[in-house]
């Protein structure tokens, strides 16, 4: 089956993917997961061509400046071992080339899945509000933000002699 790697997330309508969130108690529907994905800073999906549905994608979010955060990875069971999850990750890391953190949460079984991928083992903190496990009422509503399609990591550092109009200090 043809799997193609999509950054478009704002031409995907909820009726291309269902069946996400596996496990989860009180999932987002379809309308509010492409909410989400469609207000995340930078989206990869993968997208079956044959069956026209999301296969898997993965989001990150950023301050556009120093620090990005990977919320959510997910391979429709379906899909697994097939090597989607490694090439979503790959891809996302590389649309976030440029910046000095790249932070997720994950369960202890995934850990080596990130080492393996030049992460490191860290401690954190995380807070679930499960009231809102399937999305807040007023969140989402206001659709796209900004399209991913042109994100471009930041460089944070530019070199003052090659910057067009240095900022007036
Ligand atoms: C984790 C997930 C994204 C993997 O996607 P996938 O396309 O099935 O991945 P593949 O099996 O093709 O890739 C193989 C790699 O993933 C690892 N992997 C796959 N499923 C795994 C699991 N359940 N636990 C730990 N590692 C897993 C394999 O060990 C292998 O790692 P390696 O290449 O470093 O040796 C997918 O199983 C999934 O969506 N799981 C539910 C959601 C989830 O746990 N997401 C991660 C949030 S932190």
């Amino acid at each position: 089956m043809p799997i193609e790697n999509r950054d478009d997330a704002w031409q995907i309508d909820a009726a291309h993917q269902n069946g996400f969130f596996d496990g989860w108690p009180n999932p987002p529907s379809p309308k509010t997961h492409l909410a989400l994905l469609q207000n995340s800073d930078c989206v990869v999906i993968a997208f079956d061509l044959d069956r026209d549905v999301v296969a898997g994608y993965v989001t990150a979010v950023t301050d556009h400046v120093l620090c990005a955060c990977i919320p959510l990875l997910e391979v429709l069971p379906a899909y697994r071992r097939q090597g989607i999850g490694p090439n979503l990750f790959h891809r996302v890391l590389t649309l976030l080339d440029g910046f000095y953190m790249v932070d997720l949460q994950c369960d202890e079984h995934m850990q080596t899945f990130y080492e393996n991928r030049g992460m490191h083992k860290s401690r954190g903190m995380m807070l679930r509000r499960y009231e809102y496990q399937s999305g807040h009422p007023s969140h989402g509503q206001s659709g796209p933000v900004t399209p991913t399609k042109n994100f471009t990591a930041p460089n944070p550092f530019p070199d003052p002699s090659t910057t067009a109009n240095p900022p007036v200090t």
